[in-house]
């Protein structure tokens, strides 16, 4: 159900679409023409689609359009004409117009352009939605995996190394900002699962005996399951379930081999080992650039994807030095995003004749 607005002085049409709206369960409220149209709509939010004529007394309805995109740039609006005009087209389009449909018209069209607008604003509110609450939702993913952390080993920051070095293979590999994003939650988020194994095993100074090692090793498995409700974050699941498969086949839960394994966890794989024998852990010492070079040409292609292996030597700095973290709050291709949105509104504002969201340059004084 939707609030529509309808503008239109032909009672007859007017009563028309009224009841054509009505049948299908939205809320209408009507204009004979459009000044009484224009003093309707006055806070944002008040309507969710305007439905006007175009030639209608005291204003037209590029008017209306674009009154209503000033009030709420939200509103779905839809011009209806007898005038077969491109010219009237474009400037409705212009003024923020999202659909135009010709007279004669049946109720059917009517209710389909309408609902084909309604479901382009919901997009367009949720993509913007979006924009603002994935940096949050990273940003609070990385305070969460570096808590659990603490009650792992010692090595706080172990994720958000993580996060830096799988994001330098993934952009060095060519992946898309979603492939990218996805690979930084699960390198975040790898080990996640540990927060069910004991505290005592995950210190302990020796080496585990078989049962322990067993009890540690369901930790991709419970990770992937405390992962498991959130249904659009399947990929990211999936790399949590299986960043200690081996691309020989011998590793763990699956037993997965080669390209089975997702990509995004064949390179956690490879930058979670390197960064533990680079910091330690409580049975095992930290180890040198050279050493863990070796190990990891040895281990390549057996325990190691050697594509992955080749990606992080390739990206590493000088003496395996940290990877600085990409600014996860602020991603670069968001931010221009959202900025070219805000650019956009303000031009279709300034080709309305307001100039309120331009930006004035600020002088020195
Ligand atoms: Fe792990
Ligand atoms: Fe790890």
């Amino acid at each position: 159900m939707a609030r529509v607005l309808v503008a239109e002085d032909d009672s007859l049409t007017r009563r028309f679409i009224e009841e054509t709206l009505e049948f299908a369960g939205h809320e209408v409220t009507s204009a004979s023409n459009g000044a009484e149209a224009i003093s309707t709509i006055s806070t944002p939010g008040c309507f969710d689609a305007v439905i006007t004529d175009y030639a209608m007394p005291h204003a037209n309805g590029v008017d209306l359009i674009a009154h209503a995109q000033r009030v709420d740039p939200m509103i779905s609006c839809i011009v209806v004409t007898a005038f077969r005009d491109l010219d009237l087209a474009m400037q409705a389009m212009q003024a923020g117009a999202v659909a135009f449909i010709p007279k004669p018209f049946k109720s059917m069209h009517l209710l389909t352009v309408l609902e084909r607008a309604l479901e382009r604003r919901e997009l367009a509110d949720e993509a913007l939605r979006l924009r603002f609450l994935a940096p949050m939702l990273e940003r609070f993913t990385m305070v969460l995996a570096n808590a659990l952390e603490s009650k792992d080993y010692e090595t706080q920051e172990h994720s958000t190394r993580l996060v830096g070095m799988s994001d330098a293979i993934a952009r060095h590999l060519g992946l898309n900002d979603g492939a990218r994003s996805v690979i930084r939650f699960g390198a975040c988020l790898h080990d996640i699962g540990k927060v069910a194994v004991p505290e005592a095993l995950l210190r302990k100074p020796e080496a585990l005996t078989p049962e322990e090692r067993a009890i540690v090793q369901t930790h991709p498995e419970v990770g992937a399951a405390i992962l498991a409700d959130i249904d659009t974050w399947e990929d990211v699941r999936l790399i949590v379930r299986h960043h200690h498969e081996h691309f020989n086949g011998a590793g763990y839960p699956d037993g997965l081999r080669g390209e089975q394994i997702p990509l995004g966890a064949r390179i956690v794989s490879v930058v979670d080992a390197f960064d533990v024998m680079r910091t330690g852990r409580p049975y095992q010492p930290a180890r040198s650039y050279d050493w863990i070079l070796e190990e990891l040409q040895r281990e390549s292609g057996s325990q190691f994807d050697s594509d992955m292996v080749a990606a992080l030597l390739a990206v590493m700095p000088d003496e395996g030095a940290t990877i600085t973290v990409p600014p996860l709050d602020l991603q670069p291709e968001r931010r221009a995003a959202v900025g070219r949105r805000q650019n956009e509104i303000a031009i279709e504002a300034w080709l309305r004749g307001d100039t309120s969201l331009i930006r004035k340059p600020v002088l020195p004084v």
